[in-house]
């Protein structure tokens, strides 16, 4: 299978960037798409200061160039196209139809959502654009997180799939675990659920955040983070679209659904703007 040679990222916060700076460390070079100049320059910035460190070598920062959305001309040389933006459906959609617009003929496109399924993502979209389009959510943080989830569709064709997956295990060293387009896919079904239900049971029984970390992060078999250390990692805000979009996909009686609106604390310093380590502020 032919590997691939250049892609293009579109959405430069922390997955965004943090998947540029895989690409780059894999020799890749990538076009990093935003919709402001500031935040572009603002991400490769923090790609240089991230801990753990994003980059293997900071000089491999010179293989990420940038580029505004609507430069599409710049997607000419890219062999895939990888959406990294807002976990909004109605966000995700509108980019595609631009995207169905301007993508080169031999460009395969894929969305890192957390879970939103294949079937809602491309439902506006033609048989072309879906016979070149799947699934590949990588973990936070892309360098060191090993897991990598594959979604296809019944449209998604089987040389998009090989070379995809050829890619993201040869290229990038990661171990794919295929999954089905089911809502939140196989991790954020079990890993959603236990992030907010820890949160929730912490905050109702009054246990320290610190404690609840070191109870719930390699104790349980968890990200050593625990479970506020990786709402932190993750964003609240992102968690909060998480959150929302499998209240909307889950039938009503699903287990999960107790536990998946966000706590008042959690809600408070969203309203605050205290969304988490991104944007270099700390928890409560
Ligand atoms: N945060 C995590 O730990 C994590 C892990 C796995 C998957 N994801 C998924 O990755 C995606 C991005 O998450 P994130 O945490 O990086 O979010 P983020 O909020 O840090 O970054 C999203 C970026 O997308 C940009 N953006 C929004 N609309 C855009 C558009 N139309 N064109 C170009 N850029 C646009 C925003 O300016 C922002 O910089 C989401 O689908 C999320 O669910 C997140």
């Amino acid at each position: 299978m032919q590997p691939i040679n250049q892609v293009a990222v579109i959405g430069a916060g922390v997955m965004g960037s943090g998947i540029a700076a895989q690409f780059a460390n894999a020799g890749i070079p990538v076009v990093l798409y935003e919709q402001h100049q500031q935040i572009l320059d603002r991400a490769l910035e923090g790609l240089l200061s991230r801990k753990p460190a994003a980059l293997m070598d900071p000089s491999s920062l010179g293989l990420i160039q940038t580029a505004l959305v609507g430069d599409w001309q710049k997607l000419t040389p890219c062999d895939w196209v990888i959406e990294v933006i807002v976990e909004d459906l109605e966000a995700k959609r509108k980019l595609y139809a631009k995207l169905e617009a301007h993508l080169p003929s031999h460009c395969l496109v894929s969305s890192n959502t957390s879970g939103i399924l294949w079937s809602e993502l491309t439902k506006n979209c033609g048989t072309e654009f879906k016979r070149r389009f799947a699934i590949t959510h990588f973990f936070n943080p892309p360098r060191y997180m090993q897991l990598l989830e594959f979604v296809k569709g019944p449209d998604t064709d089987a040389e998009t799939t090989q070379r995809l997956i050829d890619c993201c295990e040869q290229q990038l060293g990661k171990t794919v675990v295929i999954a089905e387009d089911t809502p939140g896919f196989i991790a954020n079904r079990i890993g959603i659920f236990s992030i907010l239900n820890g949160i929730q049971l912490a905050i109702k029984k009054n246990i320290k955040i610190e404690e609840a970390d070191a109870i719930t992060g390699r104790p349980l078999g968890m990200p050593k983070t625990g479970v506020f250390g990786l709402a932190d990692l993750i964003g609240l805000d992102t968690i909060a679209l998480i959150a929302r979009n499998f209240r909307t996909q889950l039938a009503k009686y699903d287990y999960a659904q107790p536990v998946l609106g966000m706590p008042d604390l959690m809600e408070i310093m969203l309203r605050k703007g205290a969304i988490g380590r991104k944007i270099g502020r700390k928890g409560p």
